[in-house]
């Protein structure tokens, strides 16, 4: 099988994608439309203009400005709904989707109508795609411990549907520190941890995220290499890294794919994984992100299988289907 094929053929885990980062120009168009909401921009050719990021911060500029359009619980299904059919076009299988209440949460829309919209989206995909997915609720870093708290009631009633809580928007300058409280909270009511750390922010915040949040896995990570001790932590812990290579590339956390750390973390042993963040906004879903390492860091097959292999082991799903997939990998030839 050429390398293509292969990527294509692959089963595949996405474990860090942002649902709002799923938000396609053609979409937002529509729903603005629908909705009345004037946008900034006359085109989808102009939208995408706009996608000139230098940093994280410039594109979570455009990217909430985007959230905006998004009011009824059919826009939050439609959202997700356009995402599971590029789930299955990659043959991704299993998804776990942040998504970010507060966005939404701020201007007066309902938490029940995310989840209702979201929840109706997943259950679909199980149904006429075979994708099975979970929910993960993020924090804003760059709001208040004491807005995380509120949220984190909110999302109580809702607590069967939602998998874990994770941390994201502006890095630098909002550690995990910020919120140890929030999350010990968030832990003792059965919800797993995850947390974006090492995107632009430094090894420090992945020992915080270790050490005081208690995460399962590390969103993003990649500036863990920066720091020997962590890396012998991460591997001796078997700690999941879920890494963004064309996200890397668009926000300038590498100049360049050739320079990714990617192939030289999973050459050392640790648990890398592929995924696409926010993938309308970076050029590109899983089997672009895929793609896009195997050529600038020439990766063998058997490193293709193992990136796979290690999507579903860092996983929320049982053994039994974690085995299931690694045996269907392992037979691919
Ligand atoms: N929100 C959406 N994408 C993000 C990213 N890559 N880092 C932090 N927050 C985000
Ligand atoms: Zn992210």
């Amino acid at each position: 099988m050429d390398q293509l094929e292969l990527i294509r053929a692959l089963p595949k885990a996405e474990l860090h994608v942002h649902i709002e980062g799923t938000f396609e120009p053609e979409l937002m168009f529509e729903i603005a439309q629908r909705n009345q909401i004037a946008i900034p921009y006359q085109s989808v050719e102009e939208v995408k203009q706009a996608y000139n990021f230098h940093n994280l911060q410039s594109f979570l500029d455009i990217y909430y400005a985007g959230a905006n359009v998004l009011i009824h619980e059919q826009d939050f299904y439609d959202l997700a709904w356009a995402y599971f059919e590029k789930c299955a076009e990659d043959n991704v299988v299993h998804t776990e989707m942040f998504f970010d209440p507060q966005t939404h949460t701020d201007r007066g829309i309902a938490f029940e109508t995310v989840i209702n919209g979201l929840q109706r989206a997943c259950d679909d995909a199980k149904a006429k795609l075979g994708i099975t997915s979970h929910l993960i609720m993020c924090f804003l870093r760059h709001l208040s411990e004491e807005a995380a708290f509120e949220t984190l009631e909110q999302a109580l009633p809702f607590k069967d549907q939602i998998i874990g809580v994770g941390l994201d928007s502006s890095e630098m300058g909002h550690p995990p520190a910020k919120f140890e409280r929030v999350f010990a909270k968030a832990r003792e009511q059965g919800f797993l941890i995850v947390a974006h750390a090492g995107e632009e922010g430094p090894a420090e915040y992945v020992w915080e995220a270790l050490d005081l949040l208690k995460v399962n896995r590390i969103d993003h990570g990649v500036r863990s290499e920066e720091d020997p001790k962590l890396m012998q932590r991460l591997i001796a812990e078997k700690m999941p890294l879920t890494v963004c290579p064309l996200s890397n590339l668009k926000l300038c956390v590498v100049n360049d794919m050739a320079e990714h750390n990617i192939r030289r973390l999973l050459q050392q042993g640790v648990h890398v994984t592929v995924n696409s963040d926010d993938p309308s906004y970076f050029g590109g879903y899983m089997n672009d992100n895929f793609i896009a390492i195997a050529q600038a860091l020439d990766l063998s097959n058997e490193e293709l299988k193992q990136l796979a292999i290690n999507s579903f082991e860092a996983s929320f799903i049982s053994a039994e289907e974690k085995q299931k997939w690694k045996l269907q990998i392992e037979n691919l030839h």
